[in-house]
């Protein structure tokens, strides 16, 4: 198998797949077909075509995966102290650094994303497996003064078996973000990968074997969300529930939850809004916009997909973007382009009907507005990076998730209006502000509700910052100290002395 970047990009541009990818899923430490022998495609966005197959998993898999999970918890894992289950993520991460290259490339062909952003995110997951192999034996617990008759402490306990169902937009790093706080914390495993973007998943879920994971502890099953997904969250050996996804899907993630009382953390979508006041410096504010919509064609959950601009600027911060856009290059992930494609044909549509209902209800188009002709574009999806105006608060392209390359654009007169139109919709991810302000951006970050706010450059943090919604972008957080606390319940031990 290679593992030189030239060498791997050569081969997938030659052949359109690689040699090696995972057999089957992950289960009790080995790769294994489905019970039923099914399989599906998993498809490259950037061409269009089917790339490799994999295991479409059911029910049955499902219940294979929760009882080596299960066997796994109470097993060698639970008496492997916390500095150890440390050292192998630590070597997981070194492992992945040496592999970056491979699970960039694969993780390319399956969704789509250019290859930098791949990078990137691999880079990500090296940090977050290191960040948790550090934090596995820091979780300390509490002592309670409770007077001299008493000694009070809480412990932090690993929750027990947690169920991960990740979306197609951030594959390994969404995954990773629950998979290496839930292993810090003691916890087991079943991973439900989306059925466009298996592979990195299960790649994962190999390499931290390789580092010393006891078999059973990390599992991936792969397969559609009805078949599989569904199966695992409403399945009664699980302890809690981590989902990353759609709003309704998110709902009957819950739903299922209720029936076994199992705890959940939803992390849905948003609309996020990016303030840019009249004092900010405007060329760094217009750069941190396009990253904000456009990095992975916008299908982010945290995206700045609403641009809430201060009118004394607005010509030229438009004019400004218009011109950025309208230089961009769309292409294979692979290629030297500055857009990938849409990961699915189904995504495709959902974008080019929010602009369509757009432009049909009069909307703006400033820049872009339509599908690609595949002939245009190597057979691939894709969507010209667009900028509309708004049409007041309750229009559609203000109040609707679109999970595209689609900035929507809102004029406000200054700070107050900028908050109250920052909070006008039913989400509450991520907000971010440009000024030059102090008070105007410490007011803006108190005012907003959001689960993160971003001064003067959007995406900052990393790791180390909890991330999450609030409202319908969901509960709990992922990332940080807060994170590895998901995976733990708390106990109060009290003794009279
Ligand atoms: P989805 O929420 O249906 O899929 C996300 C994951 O949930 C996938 O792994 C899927 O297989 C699984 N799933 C589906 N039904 C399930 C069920 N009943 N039980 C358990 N798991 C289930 O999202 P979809 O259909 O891929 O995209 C629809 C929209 O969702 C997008 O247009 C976008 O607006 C939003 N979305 C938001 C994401 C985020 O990061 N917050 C990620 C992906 C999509
Ligand atoms: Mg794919």
């Amino acid at each position: 198998m290679r593992v030189d970047r030239a060498g791997l990009v050569e081969e997938a541009r030659r052949s359109g797949t690689l040699v090696g990818l995972p057999p089957g899923h992950f289960i009790d430490g080995r790769f294994v077909a489905s019970i039923s022998g099914a399989e599906m495609e998993s498809f490259d966005p950037g061409r269009g075509v089917p790339f490799a197959t994999f295991a479409a998993g059911d029910a049955a898999d499902v219940a294979r995966a929760v009882a080596a999970a299960r066997a796994a918890f109470s097993g060698p894992w639970s008496r492997l102290t916390p500095a150890a289950r440390g050292e192998i993520l630590m070597r997981a991460s070194q492992l992945l650094r040496e592999r970056a290259a491979r699970f960039a490339v694969v993780e390319t062909l399956d969704s789509g994303k250019l290859l930098s952003e791949a990078e990137g995110d691999v880079g990500g997951v090296v940090r977050c497996l290191a960040y948790y192999a550090g934090a596995a034996d820091k979780l300390q617990g509490d002592s309670v003064p409770l007077g001299p008759d008493y000694l009070g402490v809480t412990i932090e306990e690993p929750v027990g078996v947690v169920a991960q169902i990740v979306p197609w937009n951030y594959p390994l790093s969404t995954a990773a973000r629950g998979i290496a706080p839930a292993l810090a914390a003691g916890c087991t495993l079943v991973v439900k990968p989306a059925e466009q973007t298996p592979f990195t998943t299960l790649m994962l879920a190999e390499l931290l074997h390789e580092a010393g994971l006891p078999e059973g502890v990390l599992n991936v099953v792969a397969g559609t969300g009805a078949d599989a997904g569904a199966a695992l969250v409403g399945h009664p050996g699980i302890d809690h529930i981590t989902f990353t996804g759609s709003v309704a899907t998110g709902q009957r993630v819950m739903q299922a939850a209720a029936e076994h009382v199992t705890r959940l953390q939803l992390e849905l979508g948003g609309k996020s809004p990016v303030v840019l006041m009249a004092d900010c410096e405007i060329e760094t504010a217009v750069e941190g916009v396009i990253g904000a919509i456009y990095e992975n064609a916008g299908q982010i959950c945290s995206a700045g997909a609403r641009l809430i601009v201060e009118d004394a600027i607005a010509e030229e911060v438009l004019s400004r973007l218009v011109a950025r856009v309208e230089a961009m290059t769309l292409g294979h992930g692979l290629s030297k382009a500055q857009i990938g494609p849409i990961n699915s044909p189904q995504q495709l549509a959902r974008v080019s009907a929010h602009v369509e209902r757009a432009r049909t209800a009069g909307n703006r188009i400033l820049a872009g507005g339509g599908v690609v002709p595949p002939e245009q574009c190597g057979g691939g999806w894709f969507y010209r990076p667009t900028i509309i105006l708004a049409q007041g608060m309750d229009d559609p392209l203000v109040q609707e998730e679109i999970f595209g390359p689609v900035l929507t654009v809102q004029i406000v007169t200054g700070l107050e209006e900028a908050i109250a139109a920052a909070n006008a919709t039913s989400y509450a991810l991520v907000a971010g502000i440009y000024t030059c302000d102090h008070a105007s951006a410490w007011r803006f970050a108190r005012a907003v509700d959001a689960g993160q706010v971003y001064i003067n450059e959007f995406f900052a943090g990393g790791v180390a910052m909890p991330f999450g919604g609030n409202r319908k972008s969901g509960f709990g957080r992922a990332k940080g100290m807060a994170g590895l606390r998901s995976y733990c319940k708390l106990k109060s031990v009290v003794a009279r002395l």
